[in-house]
């Protein structure tokens, strides 16, 4: 069996990288192929998990928009794939790089993997590309990893054959059990001087393409008069590197007293601040899924989740992007410790450390 993985944001490498090292493990032949749609903060983390790809895209161009990204991928993959004719391609999640990876893949008749398959809002514009990406990876899949029994019966209902429909948690459990340290102590400043422990943190991480402009604004505002009001309050916000998310944080955030902006963070100081945060405000994915894990409450800023399984046991909220009620549900985790307990807990639906393993397993069943 010769498989190929390709994959080209962070979120993407936080959960490809478990699973390569499963490939790694049982001596399986894989070609690692990395698009780089991003360039440093993908970098990042090839480094953490020590990750060596064959073929490096290398497609990032400044402030890209998603004409240029789905047509570099489609025009830099079809030599690769041209060459290595794997026999399935591996690709992760919603981005633009997994659509026009599969797609690319459909072209040439190379079955598709799709882990992390199944999501869905049924909302095309939220969260925008994603939700489209998704389900056309879908429509291209042979084989679809689902995380959880949700998602297998969204894809049973779309009409996928339960056959090819592999419940088997999500890898970004595989990769956060990898790295999470509580003994992490940060090398470096300000994170070092922070008072994790009189200090209440709120960890803000915030970059979606539907929340653009006056959501943005709209949550930073709430996270300012958050910081503001409440003098045991500090806010760390790794700042996404898309431009149009950097100039707003800084408008809105910058130079206010007890408020962080820094850079996008290395993932084990990342799952160490997540750790030690009081809350989470995020429109991110992962963070949604990994915050249960650790026992964060999570405010989630978006309209939409394709994530409901947090919300339904109860460890996250769904707040939307509205000023007013991101500063009431916030003020009521900071004022009313047992609402804060009730959303606290260790529950996490989303997979128990051995997915890749599970992924892999099924690879070597099917393929021959
Ligand atoms: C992308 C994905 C989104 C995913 C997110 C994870 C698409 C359409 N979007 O959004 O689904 O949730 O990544 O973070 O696939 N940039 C850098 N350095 C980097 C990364 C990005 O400078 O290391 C800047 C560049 O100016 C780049 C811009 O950010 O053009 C946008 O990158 P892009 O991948 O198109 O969109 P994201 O908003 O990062
Ligand atoms: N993450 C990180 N450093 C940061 C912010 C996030 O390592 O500064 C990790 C986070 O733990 C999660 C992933 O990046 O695993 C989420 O990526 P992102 O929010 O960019 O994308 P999404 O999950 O929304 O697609």
């Amino acid at each position: 069996m010769k498989v190929a993985i390709v994959f080209g944001t962070r979120p993407e490498a936080i959960k490809m990288a478990p699973l390569i090292k499963e490939l790694d493990r049982r001596k399986i032949e894989h070609t690692i192929i990395v698009t780089a749609q991003h360039r440093e903060i993908l970098d990042q983390k090839l480094e953490v998990f020590n990750i060596k790809p064959h073929y490096d895209l290398d497609i990032m161009q400044h402030d890209q928009d998603l004409f240029y990204v789905t047509t570099a991928v489609l025009n830099e993959i079809k030599p690769v794939l041209l060459k290595e004719k794997p026999d399935v391609l591996l690709v992760q999640g919603d981005t633009t790089t997994t659509f026009a990876a599969s797609l690319a893949a459909y072209y040439f008749k190379i079955p598709v993997g799709h882990v992390e398959a199944g999501l869905r809002t049924w909302n095309k514009f939220n969260p925008y590309p994603e939700e489209i990406n998704r389900q056309l990876t879908t429509r291209i899949a042979e084989f679809h990893f689902a995380p959880t029994e949700w998602a297998k019966n969204n894809l049973v209902r779309e009409g996928i054959k339960p056959n090819n429909i592999f419940v088997t948690g999500n890898t970004v459990i595989d990769a956060l059990l990898m790295i999470v340290d509580p003994k992490y102590q940060f090398p470096e400043e300000p994170l070092r001087s922070i008072d994790f422990i009189n200090h209440r943190i709120i960890l803000l991480t915030s970059h979606r393409r539907e929340n653009f402009g006056e959501p943005m604004e709209q949550v930073f505002s709430a996270c300012r008069y958050l910081v503001e009001h409440n003098p045991d309050v500090e806010l760390i916000y790794p700042v996404h590197p898309n431009p149009n998310v950097q100039k707003k944080a800084k408008e809105i955030l910058a130079n206010v007293p007890r408020v962080h902006l820094i850079e996008p963070m290395e993932y084990k100081p990342f799952v160490q601040v997540m750790n030690k945060a009081y809350f989470i405000l995020t429109d991110s994915g992962g963070v949604q899924e990994e915050a249960p894990t650790l026992g964060k409450p999570v405010l989630v800023l978006r309209k939409t989740t394709e994530r409901p399984e947090a919300i339904e046991v109860g460890t996250a909220k769904l707040v939307g992007t509205d000023k007013n009620v991101i500063i009431k549900e916030a003020q009521q985790l900071l004022s009313d410790k047992s609402k804060y307990l009730e959303m606290a807990t260790k529950t996490n639906p989303y997979g128990d450390g051995k997915a890749s393993e599970r992924i892999v397993n099924i690879l070597l069943e099917k393929i021959h």
